[in-house]
C-alpha cells in the first residue's frame, strides 16, 4: 500500500482497537439461551457467523423475524454492563502513536451513540490521538457511514487519502461507497472473507508499512518525512499519566528505526585517511537535509573513571584533529584535565549514517581559542570571561564509519592509526 498517498486513517472502535469480541460472543450466547437456542462455541463460530446488516446476523443463529426486537434489547443490556471489562487490543496503542508520530491524522468512527462510546473509550485515554471521534447522534436516522462522509467532506482530503481500517464488510462497504483505501482487520468480530487486503496484527503492519514509507524517502530530501517528532509520544504516552512497562516497550517496539535511504557508498574508492571521507559525509548529510549534521555527542571520563556525554557542536575537522568547545569550568574540561580522552559520535538520519571518532584530547593554543571565541555571536559569549573558553582536539586513533542497512547487512569501515599511518578495515558487503 502506498502510504506517501495516504493522509489520514480513519478508525473502526468495536472489534478493532478494543478487543470486545469475546465479551459480545459470551453476552450472544446469555440471549441465545435466554431463547434456548444452540450457543455459538468458540470465537470462531461467532466471527464466521456475524455480519451486517445486524438483522441478518441474529437471523443466522435463530434469532429471526419476531424475535429480533426483544433478543437485540436484552443482548444491549446485558453487554452496556460488561463492555467496560474490554481491554484494547494488543499493539493499537502502540500502533495509534507511531501513525500520530508519522504525522497521520486520525478520527475513530462508531455507530455507537456518543455517551455510551465516551464509555467505551474513557479507561484507554485515546483523546490526544484522534483529532476527531465521530459517533452517531440518532440511531434510527443516522449512520457511521453519514458521519464519516460528512467528516470527510469537511477535512480538506480527497477520498483516496484516507484508509478505513475495520472489522467487517461493512466498514468495508463504507471505505468503497466513500473512495477510501480499506484494511481489514481480522482479529475483530467478522472473518475476513478473502476479497479486501488483510492486516492480523497491527502492530507488525504499522511497523512495516511506516518502515517501507520511510524507506522510500528519498535521500536528498530537504524535508525528510522519517523525522518522526516527539508529540508521538507527548501526544499519546504522557497523555496517559502512568502508561505501563509493558505498553511502553510496545511503544517502543512499534517505532520505526533505521529508516530513511543511504547514500551511494563505493567501497572500491575509499580515501586513505578518515578526515576526507569525514568531510564527504558531513557534506552528503547537509545537502540531504539532515538536521544540524555538525551537532555530535561527546565522551569523556571522569577522575574516578565514570562516563558521561553530552551533545555539542563540531567546531572543525582537518588533518590535525576534530575539534570541539566549551568553557573551561565545564564538567567536560575537569574530565579532560584528568583523563585527555573523548568519543566523538554522530548520528546522520534518514541517511542511515553515523560517525565515531575517538582518541587523546588536546587543547589548542591560547589564540586559536580566543579565535572561536571572538567568531561566535555577541550572545554567545556574553557572560565568557578571557581564558575561559577553550578549544580542544581529538587526535584521532580510531575512527568508524557506519552505514546502516534494512537487511541488516551494515557496512562498517574503520580506520585505525598505528605509527603515524592509517589502516583500513570493510566489514558488511552491501554496496549502495
Ligand atoms: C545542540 C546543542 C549544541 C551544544 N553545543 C555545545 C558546545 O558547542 N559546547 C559546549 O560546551 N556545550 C554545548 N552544548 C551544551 C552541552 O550539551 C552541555 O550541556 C554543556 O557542554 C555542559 O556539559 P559538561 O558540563 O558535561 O561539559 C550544546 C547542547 C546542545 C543541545
Amino acid at each position: 500500500m502506498d502510504l506517501d498517498r495516504i493522509r489520514a486513517v480513519c478508525w473502526d472502535w468495536n472489534g478493532t482497537l478494543l478487543d470486545d469480541t469475546e465479551i459480545c460472543r459470551q453476552v450472544m450466547n446469555s440471549v441465545l439461551e435466554e431463547h434456548a437456542l444452540p450457543v455459538l462455541a468458540d470465537g470462531h463460530a461467532y466471527r464466521s457467523v456475524f455480519r451486517f446488516p445486524i438483522r441478518d446476523f441474529y437471523g443466522a443463529v435463530g434469532l429471526g423475524d419476531d424475535l429480533f426486537v426483544p433478543a437485540a434489547t436484552s443482548y444491549l443490556e446485558l453487554l452496556a454492563a460488561r463492555v467496560g471489562e474490554a481491554q484494547l487490543h494488543a499493539d493499537a496503542r502502540s500502533t495509534l502513536c507511531a501513525l500520530q508520530a508519522y504525522g497521520l491524522r486520525q478520527v475513530l468512527a462508531s455507530a455507537t451513540l456518543p455517551q455510551a462510546l465516551a464509555r467505551q473509550m474513557e479507561p484507554h485515554d485515546l483523546g490526544a490521538v484522534f483529532e476527531q471521534v465521530l459517533s452517531i447522534d440518532d440511531p434510527y436516522r443516522a449512520s457511521k457511514h453519514e458521519v464519516i462522509g460528512a467528516w470527510l467532506a469537511a477535512s480538506g482530503l480527497a477520498a483516496n487519502e484516507v484508509l478505513v481500517i475495520g472489522d467487517t464488510n461493512h466498514d468495508r462497504e463504507i471505505a468503497h461507497d466513500l473512495g477510501a483505501v480499506f484494511l481489514h482487520f481480522d482479529g475483530g468480530h467478522q472473518a475476513w472473507s478473502g476479497d479486501t487486503p488483510r492486516i492480523e496484527a497491527l502492530g507488525s503492519w504499522s511497523t512495516c508499512w511506516l518502515r517501507s514509507a520511510c524507506a522510500s524517502v528519498p535521500s536528498r530530501s530537504t524535508e525528510p518525512r522519517c523525522r518522526l517528532p516527539s508529540h508521538g509520544i507527548v501526544g499519546c504516552m504522557a497523555a496517559r499519566q502512568t502508561p505501563s512497562s509493558s505498553e511502553f516497550r510496545e511503544w517502543l517496539r512499534a517505532q520505526p528505526a533505521l529508516t530513511g535511504t543511504a547514500p551511494r557508498l563505493d567501497l572500491t574508492d575509499l580515501p586513505d585517511d578518515p578526515v576526507p571521507m569525514f568531510l564527504e559525509w558531513i557534506r552528503t548529510a547537509a545537502a540531504g537535509g539532515v538536521p544540524e549534521p555538525h551537532t555530535a555527542t561527546l565522551a569523556t571520563v571522569d577522575g574516578a573513571g565514570v562516563p558521561d556525554s553530552r551533545t555539542l557542536i563540531l567546531k572543525d575537522a582537518d588533518s590535525r584533529g576534530w575539534a570541539f568547545a566549551g568553557t573551561r569550568s565545564s564538567g567536560k574540561a575537569a574530565h579532560i584535565g584528568a583523563h585527555p580522552v573523548a568519543a566523538l559520535n554522530f548520528w546522520w538520519q534518514p541517511h542511515r549514517r553515523a560517525v565515531r571518532i575517538r582518541g587523546r584530547v588536546e587543547e589548542v593554543s591560547p589564540a586559536e581559542s580566543e579565535a572561536d571565541l571572538a567568531a561566535r555571536s555577541a550572545a554567545a559569549r556574553d557572560g565568557i570571561a578571557p581564558g575561559d573558553w577553550v578549544l580542544w582536539r581529538i587526535l584521532a586513533e580510531r575512527v568508524e564509519f557506519w552505514q546502516g542497512a534494512p537487511d541488516r547487512n551494515h557496512t562498517r569501515i574503520v580506520y585505525e592509526r598505528r605509527g603515524g599511518e592509517w589502516s583500513r578495515t570493510v566489514t558488511g558487503t552491501t554496496l549502495v
